[in-house]
């Protein structure tokens, strides 16, 4: 008994929405392979594309899995194969396709004994062993596809956002790596009220617009007051890239997760290709390689 998965990346933020709100991207994303075993346990077997520890208690995949096993304790173990696609410390939520992706295989091979937001709740506990800390906004549009808003986490309460279909993600990933822990450190504990009021006005706005097909209000709304000016500076060639990006067109601009990849939202697939080309020229000055994807 086996299953072969697709585990997506993931922006998260989204610019006004941090920690809370993520997309689920197309067409870009890690490969895994779960095998039933009738020895219990998890073993990770085999990691391709990465040097990542095979020890369960180590791996991002190990942890989701094993919240998951010891939550019901299944007459079965299970055997991982990893394939990693997305790299490590990306920004496009490389850590939650693993975790994610585990408790995925092992939920369809159990005959899905959990909901997905139960499995974005283990995916979360394999999450924090890469970043830190426990946030959702990565692996629950990797579980549940599409954008989605973590509303609360304690309890944990994810709801899949409608959108409309002509919006087209761009993605420019850098090819350094930033650690979340890094990115996060950078951050201060308090916001200064006005700048929250701007933020969740934005998160709202950004809702709304995503629910109506209102681009105008998805643009106006793709702000970051919080975040972006305390991590801009982690990340080379940020702001002209961000500008390239509105000038040839994007609804909004502004980091993918942590970083160091920067993301475009976009009406249109002809827009998206413009702007992916105006972000990479406008990138080709700091000579640091990178790649670009559209979905
Ligand atoms: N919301 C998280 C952050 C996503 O920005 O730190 C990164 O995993």
């Amino acid at each position: 008994n086996e299953i072969k998965i697709f585990c997506p990346a993931t922006i998260a933020n989204l610019n006004c929405g941090f920690d809370v709100l993520g997309l689920c991207l197309e067409g870009i994303g890690d490969e895994m392979v779960i095998r039933q075993t009738t020895e219990k346990g998890i073993r990770i077997t085999k990691i391709t594309g990465a040097d990542l520890p095979l020890e369960t208690a180590k791996n991002v995949a190990g942890v989701a899995a094993l919240a998951l096993v010891n939550t019901i304790n299944p007459d079965c173990g299970f055997e991982i194969e990893i394939h990693k696609k997305i790299k490590a410390g990306s920004g496009i939520g490389s850590s939650s396709a693993s975790a994610a992706g585990a408790v995925f295989g092992i939920n369809e091979l159990l005959g899905r004994p959990f909901t997905k937001p139960q499995l974005v709740d283990f995916a979360m506990k394999g999450e924090a062993l890469a970043s830190g800390c426990e946030h959702a906004d990565n692996v629950a549009p990797c579980v549940l596809g599409g954008f989605t808003l973590v509303r609360g986490y304690n309890p944990l309460d994810v709801i899949k956002i409608q959108s409309p279909s002509e919006l087209f993600a761009v993605v420019l990933h850098p090819q350094i790596e930033l650690k979340t822990s890094d990115s996060r450190a950078v951050l201060p504990s308090a916001v200064p009220l006005k700048d929250a009021i701007t933020q969740w006005g934005n998160l709202g706005g950004f809702i709304a617009g995503l629910y109506t097909s209102d681009y105008s209000l998805i643009s106006r709304s793709l702000r970051d007051v919080v975040i972006e000016p305390h991590r801009h500076k982690l990340i080379p060639g940020f702001e002209n890239v961000k500008n390239a990006a509105l000038d040839a067109g994007a609804l909004g601009s502004g980091i993918s997760g942590a970083g160091p990849s920067i993301f475009a939202l976009c009406k249109g697939q002809d827009k998206a290709e413009k702007v992916a080309y105006a972000m990479s020229s406008s990138f080709l000055d700091t000579g640091i390689a990178f790649d670009f994807h559209i979905s």
